[in-house]
């Protein structure tokens, strides 16, 4: 598989999901590194949609521990339950946040993020990584947003 995608420069969330999403396929579904693939995604989405930041944590014990990311240096690690991060961890759900500045306990990894979505990723029906893209605007993500990001990454296999 050639290492390239035709990342959408145009379209809506769904167009440019659905024009991203066989690329992507064909990209990681013979690679069975996750960091390779969780690098590969978290690219092609920073550059299709301009993310402020994009990336993923592993859960590693009790904590999240960084992982492939695109954008500024970020916080190592995150507490079970704690930021958006941890708490989408313990709920086992997607958080959409309009304003970081009203989520209790949010953690500033940088002072520029407004707004998040963070998006849990399952093995054998546990959490095994969080998925989170952080936005400069205040509310920048909507459900549908959600929807589509969500079938982005469950390309992964864990
Ligand atoms: N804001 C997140 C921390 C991770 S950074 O945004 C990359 C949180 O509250 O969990």
């Amino acid at each position: 598989m050639a290492e390239n995608v035709s990342i959408p420069a145009e379209g809506s969330v769904k167009e440019k999901v659905e024009l991203l999403i066989p690329q992507l396929k064909a990209l990681t579904e013979d690679e069975p590194d996750l960091i390779a693939n969780m690098g590969n995604i978290a690219s092609a989405l920073k550059e299709a949609f301009d993310f402020f930041w994009v990336g993923f944590y592993r859960v590693d014990g009790e904590q999240l521990v960084l992982g492939p990311f695109q954008g500024p240096v970020a916080c190592t690690r995150i507490s079970y339950g704690r930021g958006v991060c941890g708490t989408a961890w313990k709920q086992g759900k997607t958080l959409v946040v309009p304003d970081v500045d009203q989520f209790p306990g949010h953690i500033a990894c940088s002072s520029r993020s407004r707004s998040e979505i963070v998006i849990p990723l399952f093995r054998e029906g546990k959490v095994c990584a969080v998925f989170d893209v952080d936005s400069d605007e205040l509310d920048r993500f909507s459900e549908t947003d959600a929807f589509y990001l969500e079938k982005v990454v469950s390309l992964l296999k864990f």
